[in-house]
């Protein structure tokens, strides 16, 4: 797996063609303990993301006609692709996608969250009154999910904000909308630590969201 010098960022995980590359993390695995153990953050960068990456270019080996599209040309046209390559870009793709959103959103070191600001700002005070409020929303969406799956806060066609519980490896980006916030709630994502206590999990990653990095994705 070749690992390029690139901070995990959202905008250019999906500007990448095939061949694609697992980014690093751009922080120390153990940078956002407690919240996230630095065995979870290892495995989960170093297998579960990896394993998204080589899985999602294996599939696109035998297709060149494909390797001339980004990732989020992929995702956002899934159904022009032909059936025996969806299912791949919809769970290899959407993972890589996912996964290196969620590296970023993870605010590294003694650093506490920061607060949603300018445009993102006023979309949550508009949509959900406060913060809390949108957090109070993602939290009971992750703990909603049956099985595996992502809560999402997205920005929708309409520009409103939306939170969504969605299965697998799902990007929201695949019915065109924009994700903001996506918050892991497969069991690879926290059981080391947490085991079966999701909701334990999902407090503590909602207190280290780097708002910075979520509201950049609306500037994409
Ligand atoms: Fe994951």
């Amino acid at each position: 797996m070749s690992v390029r010098s690139l901070f995990a960022r959202a905008d250019e995980v999906l500007a990448q063609r095939y061949p694609f590359v697992l980014p690093v993390l751009g922080y120390d695995t153990k940078a956002v303990e407690p919240a996230i153990d630095a065995q979870t953050m290892t495995i989960h960068h170093d297998r579960h993301h990896a394993a998204y990456v080589t899985n999602l270019n294996k599939a696109l080996d035998a297709l060149p006609d494909l390797h001339q599209y980004t990732l989020g040309e992929l995702l956002m046209g899934m159904r022009k692709w032909p059936t025996a390559a969806q299912a791949a870009i919809r769970n290899n793709g959407g993972g890589h996608a996912n996964h290196a959103l969620y590296w970023g959103l993870l605010a590294p070191g003694s650093t506490s969250s920061t607060a949603p600001s300018g445009q993102l700002g006023e979309m949550v005070a508009r949509d959900f009154t406060t913060v809390e409020a949108c957090k109070a929303a993602l939290k009971a969406a992750g703990l909603a999910q049956f099985g595996s799956g992502w809560a999402w806060l997205v920005k929708t066609a309409t520009s409103r904000l939306v939170v969504r519980g969605l299965p697998n490896q799902d990007s929201p980006l695949l019915e065109g909308e924009l994700p903001i916030v996506g918050l892991d709630v497969w069991e690879h994502a926290y059981y080391l630590k947490y085991q079966n206590r999701r909701a334990d999990y999902l407090d503590a990653v909602l207190a280290r969201i780097n708002w910075d990095v979520a509201s950049a994705q609306l500037k994409r």
